[in-house]
């Protein structure tokens, strides 16, 4: 169909499903287990907005980590965007260019690294997300030529010390081990446990907290915690010195039944708060999981979160129409601020806060 046609996300989706390799979409839309968690992702939290507060004007910009965002949410870390699309990431690089929008780039994209930085234009803001080898020294190299190429935030995934079971993909039975390989060394994996698993085996499940320092001591980039789900481990991320934390449940692909974003969220800022922690503009926190509307990511703002990341949304939009679908998806987002900032009652980024969602009816089951 014409993009013209494509009124939201669920719309990609759709589209995406039909158009792209079945291989592609098995891994795309995938999730562990019973896919309970993701389905989670998306149940209805309610708003409780204001009125008569003079909405002519409304302005959704943001910074993410000290850095300009036109949108207050950045396109997270997908792995293997070729197989949905021959232009794989550069679709979203080129897509996100004139509209200021955050790319964080995955260690498992399809498209090199630096083809992705040689693509930007604008002098666009890149993040990268990590997943720490087994060989440090590996890591070491990638992490600190992405700062070296001006890349603004280091996100470290801890909730993947082994890939959760994706059954959908497991059915596949096919391997795609291109991704990452100039800087990835994979061991030798059976061919029959899903494209994410075949991967991913670099991935060092050692990996603990007794590590942070020496992330610190090998740049100077922000480093945040993506898959935090807990006010425990959120704690333990401040005091450990790091600049932020995504709460995330990796969209549903790691633990099941884990919970959404949102309603660690609540549990989180409650426990900072408590510790003098909270606010503190050094430390960001992030919530990802499910995001199709503006109004999923206002709730995240209102209930304490700096800015919200989006991985299947713009990944659909990129398998069904490139660089374009991107540019629309951006656009769709940008008239869904407009509009649910309007009948929030929210002028500004600033103006939101946790009385305008109902918060009570989250973590009641
Ligand atoms: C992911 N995600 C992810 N996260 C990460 O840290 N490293 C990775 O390589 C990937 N790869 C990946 C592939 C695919 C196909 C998906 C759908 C997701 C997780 C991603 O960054 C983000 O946490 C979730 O996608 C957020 O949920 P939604 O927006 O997809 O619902």
């Amino acid at each position: 169909p014409p993009l013209e046609n494509v009124l939201n996300m669920h719309d990609f989706e759709v589209i995406a499903k039909a158009v792209i390799p079945e291989k592609a979409w098995a891994y795309y839309s995938s999730a562990s287990d019973d896919e309970i968690t993701i389905r989670e992702n998306r149940t209805a939290v309610w708003f409780r907005p204001r009125i008569l507060r003079d909405v002519s004007t409304v302005d959704w910009s943001t910074t993410i980590l000290g850095q300009k965002s036109s949108l207050p949410l950045y396109i997270s870390a997908t792995a293997l965007g070729k197989l949905g699309h021959p232009e794989g990431e550069l679709t979203i690089t080129r897509g996100a260019a004139n509209h200021g929008v955050i790319q964080m780039i995955a260690t498992l994209a399809s498209c090199s690294f630096d083809d992705i930085i040689d693509a930007q234009s604008n002098n666009q803001t890149f993040f990268v997300q990590l997943y720490v080898n087994r060989d440090r020294e590996i890591t070491k190299r990638y992490v600190q030529h992405a700062e070296a190429r001006g890349v603004k935030g280091l996100f470290i995934t801890v909730d993947a010390p082994q890939l959760g079971r994706r059954e959908k993909d497991m059915r596949m039975k096919q391997v795609d081990d291109s991704a990452g390989a100039e800087v990835q060394k994979g061991q030798d994996v059976k061919k029959d446990q899903g494209v994410a698993r075949a991967i991913s085996s670099f991935i060092d499940p050692s990996l603990s907290w007794k590590d942070i320092p020496w992330f610190r001591s090998i740049t100077k980039m922000p480093i945040i915690l993506k898959g935090i789900a807990t006010a425990e481990d959120a704690i333990l991320a401040y005091e450990a010195g790091v600049q932020g934390i995504v709460l995330s449940n990796h969209g549903g692909r790691q633990l099941d039944t884990a919970r959404s974003g949102l309603e660690v969220l609540v549990e989180v800022v409650a426990a900072l708060k408590a510790r003098g922690y909270y606010p503190d503009p050094k430390f960001e926190i992030f919530v990802d999981g499910g995001v199709r509307r503006a109004s999923d990511v206002l709730k995240a703002i209102a209930l304490g979160a700096k800015a919200v990341g989006v991985g299947r949304a713009f990944l659909y939009a990129f398998c069904a129409y490139g660089q374009e679908g991107v540019e629309r998806a951006i656009q769709i987002f940008r008239d869904e601020f407009e509009m649910n900032m309007r009948l929030l009652g929210a002028r500004t980024i600033d103006d939101l806060c946790p009385e305008m969602v109902d918060a009570g009816a989250l973590g009641q089951h």
